[in-house]
């Protein structure tokens, strides 16, 4: 999650007993480098890094995980082939996160080692499959344990999961609505305020299915045609190159890549390219109806702001609750 993740969130739930992923994917490879470090000094437990190979300095960052002998990668587009099997040739576990059961395939042909599946439900970036679905196809086509994510908030949510045939669970909104998440209290409120159907997907933000809160500023996008989509991103540009420290041949690199990788519009990629610095508004200035929040649709049932370990703790009491009810269950009928 970017900006999001960052050293403080991702030791405080891997120390809580989680396995966190850092969110390099919006920093330069300097500050990457620096959040990983950062990472190693708050926590002394396993955890990973989220990135992807379209970002200015992404070799940089496969050279650090690799040195700094960081456990997992997670990625939503695939390194090459040739990047995978370099990643586990030194003993870091590749972890794609897909949203599509041929993504799924195609992310274990490349060799994945395990594939956490977001359902549509999830935040940020998502597909339109629903997480029980997503979940039980995926299941049934691959050998590789499966993580479901998309929708989960507690214990019930896991022990579900689990007997659903999953390795576990991932959340993303839930652990950014914790004490130790670095957004904003102002934009926490604005998530804690928000109803399940006010997190809706749009392609207009950024040209990919992006499921956010449908605040004022989201709807303005949502209705705007092609060419005021453009003048609102034209008017961020200048902003992403700098907070990204990324220089414009970096830039134009990233964005001839997504051109090419993801088939998008001109106008689509320019929102791609600047949907960073009207994320940022929101998620990192505190200025939630002017700025962009990537949600769950789980924020609409989640109604507090605990410690990382006080949410671990509670999710673990409801995993038992809701084991030894599947124990009672099944005493009394045998
Ligand atoms: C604010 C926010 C930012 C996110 N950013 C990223 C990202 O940069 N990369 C990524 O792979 N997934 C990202 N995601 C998706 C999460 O990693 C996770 O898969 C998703 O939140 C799971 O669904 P949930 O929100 O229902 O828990 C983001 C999600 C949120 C809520």
């Amino acid at each position: 999650m970017g900006w999001v993740a960052t050293p403080e969130l991702v030791a405080a739930s891997c120390n809580a007993g989680a396995f966190g992923f850092l969110a390099l994917a919006t920093a330069g490879p300097d500050e990457a480098i620096e959040m990983i470090d950062k990472t190693l000094e708050l926590t002394d437990k396993p955890f990973g890094i989220n990135f992807h190979m379209f970002q200015p300095g992404a070799e940089q960052i496969v050279e650090a995980v690799i040195s700094k002998n960081i456990k997992a990668v997670s990625y939503s587009r695939s390194p090459t082939a040739d990047f995978i099997s370099k990643f586990k040739k030194n003993g870091v576990i590749c972890i794609p996160t897909v949203g599509a059961l041929k993504h799924a395939l195609k992310a274990v042909d490349l060799g994945a080692d395990a594939l956490v599946i977001q359902g549509s439900e999830g935040g940020g970036h998502t597909g339109s499959t629903p997480t029980t679905l997503l979940l039980s196809s995926v299941l049934q086509q691959v050998e590789v344990p499966v993580i479901a994510a998309g929708g989960f908030r507690d214990g019930a949510g896991l022990a579900a999961a689990l007997a659903w045939g999953a390795a576990g669970i991932a959340m993303g909104t839930r652990f950014m609505m914790t004490q130790e998440s670095p957004v904003p209290q102002v934009t926490k409120d604005a998530y804690l305020s928000a109803k399940i159907e006010e997190i809706k997907i749009t392609k207009k933000f950024d040209g990919l299915p992006h499921r956010l809160i449908f605040n004022k500023y989201i709807q303005k996008i949502d209705r705007s045609n092609p060419l005021s989509l453009l003048l609102i991103s034209l008017s961020s540009a200048w902003r992403y190159k700098q907070l990204t420290e990324s220089s414009f041949k970096d830039l134009l690199k990233a964005f001839f890549a997504m051109l090419r990788g993801d088939d998008l519009t001109i106008s689509q990629s320019i929102m791609s390219a600047n949907s960073p610095a009207i994320i940022q508004k929101a998620m990192v200035e505190g200025f939630p109806n002017e700025g962009a929040m990537p949600s769950g649709q789980v924020a609409g049932i989640i109604n507090n702001i605990p410690t990382c370990s006080e949410l671990i703790m509670q999710i673990m009491r409801e995993f038992e609750l809701s084991y030894t009810r599947f124990k009672e269950i099944g005493e009394a009928e045998s």
